[in-house]
């Protein structure tokens, strides 16, 4: 089983392909994709030992000549030491400007290989086989590749379109529990910002979602990626449009990073960054207190919207401001409508901002009405 969307960007259009038992079709798709003769699949040590001799197995038996590249698993490796020896890699395995790069992993494989990709040779084909929740909704669509530095996340990349995502359910299986979690928060996301009835959907397969049920999930990720592909091809660049996938990321950012990466996922981080926003919108849009509570009900039922240690609040304002998604001088909020409608970015008065972030802290206490639909 398997189903087929596509971003359509003209000529550099690409298919979506979500199924179960795909990593063994890779070399196929690959194969339909472009006419390449060597390969060079990337992965971290984590999924590698799971899923790498499979991909270059199917690889192989469409007579691609493969070599595999293994980075550490973990955000670390999205570094320039470690980009660099892709390089080396991609020399030593005497890949040409017809090759092509295999991102298999994550977001941080997808991110690296794909930044890789965009700049070895001045640019070569690659394909994203994304083995996260996050990764398959999220990083795989959109071209979006780079790196980090010692300053910052993601301060070097550029935009690179995949030939192709190929996204098997199958290796959701071992993705551990708190990751898949964290990547139901952009689930949750794209029901918010443009999708109402996959919102309600959530809302009534809750545990079955978390038992990771192929059928829905396959029918969950194709939702999320219709959304992401059609927003990408309105607004490849982010000079608009694409903005309104930073729901609940300008405060979820500031929290991951001041939390430290790692210690406070990324999903777990936008999870209260959206509701957060969420706040925000009822005293900016009108939108239903009924709604903020619907959507912070989804996400506990999904696990997500743990309480933080406190922080003051000076702390958390100057770490939005130092996002360098609000290079115009104050942080933008995507602010939502109503669940499945959003409107991009509003700069809002400080000390708005404050007092909604002490409505999300009594709220997370549960001293809101918060706790059923
Ligand atoms: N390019 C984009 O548009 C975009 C969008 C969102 C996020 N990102 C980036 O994505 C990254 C986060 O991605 P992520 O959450 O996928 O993190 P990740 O790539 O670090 O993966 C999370 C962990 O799960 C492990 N893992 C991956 N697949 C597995 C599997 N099937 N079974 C067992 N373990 C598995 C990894 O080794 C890692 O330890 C960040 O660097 C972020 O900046 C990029
Ligand atoms: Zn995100």
């Amino acid at each position: 089983m398997s189903a087929e969307l596509k971003v359509e960007l003209g000529k550099r259009s690409y298919p979506i392909i979500i199924g179960s038992g795909l990593l063994d079709e890779v070399g196929r798709l690959c194969r339909e994709a472009l006419p390449a003769r060597t390969a060079l699949v990337v992965t971290d040590t984590n999924v590698g030992p799971l899923y790498a001799e499979r991909v270059r197995d199917s690889l192989t038996r469409r007579d691609f000549e493969t070599t595999l590249h293994t980075v550490p698993a973990g955000e670390t490796s999205k570094s320039r030491e470690r980009l660099f020896e892709i390089y080396d890699a991609a020399l030593d395995a005497r890949l040409d400007r017809r090759s092509l790069i295999v991102a298999l992993g994550g977001g941080v494989v997808g991110d690296l290989a794909g930044f890789a990709a965009a700049t070895f040779l001045r640019g070569i084909a690659y394909v994203q086989v994304p083995t996260t929740l996050l990764a398959m909704v999220d990083s795989s669509v959109g071209g979006k590749t780079g790196i980090n530095l010692p300053q910052g996340k993601n301060l070097v990349g550029a935009f690179h379109q995949p030939r192709a995502v190929v996204a098997d359910l199958h290796t959701l299986a071992t993705l551990p529990t708190r990751e898949y979690r964290a990547g139901l928060a952009e689930v949750v996301k794209y029901g918010v910002i443009r999708d109402a009835d996959l919102f309600a959907e959530l809302e009534n397969h809750a545990a079955e979602i978390l038992d990771r049920n192929d059928q829905l999930l396959e029918k969950i990720i194709r939702r999320c990626c219709a959304v992401k592909a059609d927003v990408v091809a309105s607004d490849e660049r982010e000079s608009g449009l694409r903005a309104i996938l930073n729901f609940g990321h300008t405060l979820g950012h500031a929290l991951e990073n001041l939390e430290g990466y790692g210690k406070l996922l990324h999903g777990e981080a936008v999870a209260l960054g959206m509701v957060y926003a969420a706040l925000l919108s009822e005293k900016i849009t009108g939108l239903p207190h009924t709604d903020t509570i619907r959507l912070a009900a989804l996400l506990r039922s999904l696990g997500l919207l743990e309480p933080i240690p406190p922080r003051p609040w000076p702390e958390i304002a100057a770490r939005m401001n130092l996002d360098k998604k609000v290079a115009r001088g104050r942080p933008h909020f995507v602010l939502a409508e109503k669940i499945g409608r959003v409107r991009p970015g509003h700069p809002l008065a400080d000390h708005l901002l404050e007092d909604t972030w002490h409505s999300l802290e009594t709220l997370l206490k549960g001293g809101a009405d918060v706790g059923g639909k």
